[in-house]
């Protein structure tokens, strides 16, 4: 099956389907399809399709990944409480050719200590924390950037 040079994939984990109502003092009032709408202009404009998919189930995240290696040229993954213990989507993760983007609306690093292990982190070339919506915009900025190899590992 040929690579399609064309689609990025937006993965959402776990409780991300109730952005909006759940802790706005910490994740804002948008929704999470605000946030998919913002990443999915960006994605445009840069001449990319964005896919999305959220779940809270960790298997469908890693199958998820697993098609990717056929379909999308870049993954962009905000895990939700994934982030810190399933090792399971860092080794799909791995197993995936193209750049992937670590995303969070919130920096786990500035929370409770539990948070600051990401099991993601290792297997992409950029995490994108702290900066709520506008985040959204920036990881597909940093995949796009990756993919057409003009940047290089990138944490902010
Ligand atoms: C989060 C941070 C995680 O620690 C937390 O479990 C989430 C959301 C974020 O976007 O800030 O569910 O990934």
């Amino acid at each position: 099956m040929s690579v399609s040079n064309a689609v990025l994939l937006l993965l959402s984990g776990v409780n991300l389907n109730l952005l909006g109502t759940r802790e706005p003092e910490i994740y804002g009032t948008s929704t999470l399809e605000d946030h998919v709408q913002v990443a999915r202009t960006q994605a445009n404009m840069a001449g990319y399709d964005l896919e999305h998919l959220q779940t809270n189930f960790e298997g469908v995240l890693v199958e998820a990944i697993q098609a990717a290696r056929n379909t999308a040229a870049a993954i962009i993954i905000n895990p939700g409480a994934f982030t810190h213990y399933a090792w399971s989507i860092h080794d799909a993760l791995a197993a995936f050719d193209g750049p992937v983007v670590e995303l969070h609306l919130s920096d786990p690093k500035k929370r409770e200590v539990w948070r600051h292990v990401s099991v993601v982190e290792p297997v992409s070339i950029a995490t994108v924390s702290g900066e709520g919506g506008p985040g959204y915009a920036r990881a597909v900025e940093i995949a796009v950037e990756a993919i057409k190899g003009t940047s290089a590992k990138n944490n902010s």
